[in-house]
């Protein structure tokens, strides 16, 4: 069964709660998920995993698997890999990603990669979170805001997606925006556009538990194609 890579347009537009979900979802259909956050940023939290993410992550699919595979590298700012190399003098490194996705893989049926910030966010000097995604031979769900902005922003994504050769799953709108596109207008366009499927729209989700985004995924989104 194969893996997903979530993307999305910007940072902050929703992949951890869409990847939360799709994990408890996919858990739920009998699905044995792992989770990985390749490359993490932020004040580390002072109990369990460093990255809120990987916390997250990790509760949804119920792994427990070592930090040091679900998220190999942790950067304590907020900041894409390449700016916290420059800031901090601590090199991204990518092999050790590769292999954990590798064991990963091979302890779950399919893993579930969450991406940081957005397709083109800096780790090297040439080396971007597109260059990860080709490396690690998935393809990619991209997840997109509902907020006016947003049709720009996906089809750069797309476009870039289409220029490092990554196939797309396919697009999830996270409706959070209040003053948003109306989403069967926003899934009409996009479609139009892009060719590309649009999987469903999340809704604003004050409840991360289990049950409440087992809820919500399964009634949103299309997991036939997500599958297919
Ligand atoms: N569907 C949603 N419902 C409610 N709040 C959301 C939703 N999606 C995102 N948020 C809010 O936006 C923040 C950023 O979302 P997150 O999933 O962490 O984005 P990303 O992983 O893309 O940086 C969350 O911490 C949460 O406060
Ligand atoms: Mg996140």
């Amino acid at each position: 069964m194969g893996s997903f890579f979530i993307t999305g347009t910007d940072t902050d537009v929703g992949k951890t709660y869409v990847t939360a979900g799709l994990g408890v979802m996919l858990r739920e259909m009998g699905i044995d998920v792992g989770v990985m956050k390749p490359f993490a940023a932020g004040t580390p939290q002072k109990k369990g995993f460093k990255s809120e993410d990987v916390e997250i992550l990790s509760a949804a699919a119920q792994v427990n698997d070592p930090e040091n595979l679900i998220n190999p590298q942790f950067f304590p700012i907020p900041a894409s890999p390449y700016t916290a190399w420059k800031n901090l003098k601590i090199k991204p490194k990518i092999s050790p990603i590769l292999t954990g996705f590798k064991k990963l893989s091979k302890l779950h049926d399919m893993i579930l990669v969450e991406g940081m910030g957005g397709i083109m966010t800096p780790v090297l000097k040439d080396y971007f979170i597109a260059d990860l995604i080709k490396d690690m031979g998935v393809p990619a769900v991209i997840v997109a805001r509902s907020k006016v902005g947003t049709i720009n922003h996906t089809i750069m994504t797309v476009r870039m997606c289409e220029k490092f050769k990554i196939p797309i799953k396919g697009i999830i709108i996270n409706d959070f925006d209040s003053d948003g596109y109306k989403v069967d207008e926003l899934t009409r366009d996009l479609k139009s556009l892009l060719g590309i499927p649009v999987l469903g729209s999340i809704p604003f989700i004050d409840d991360l538990s289990d049950a409440s985004l087992h809820a919500i995924f399964k009634k949103r989104l299309d997991f036939k194609s997500l599958l297919k």
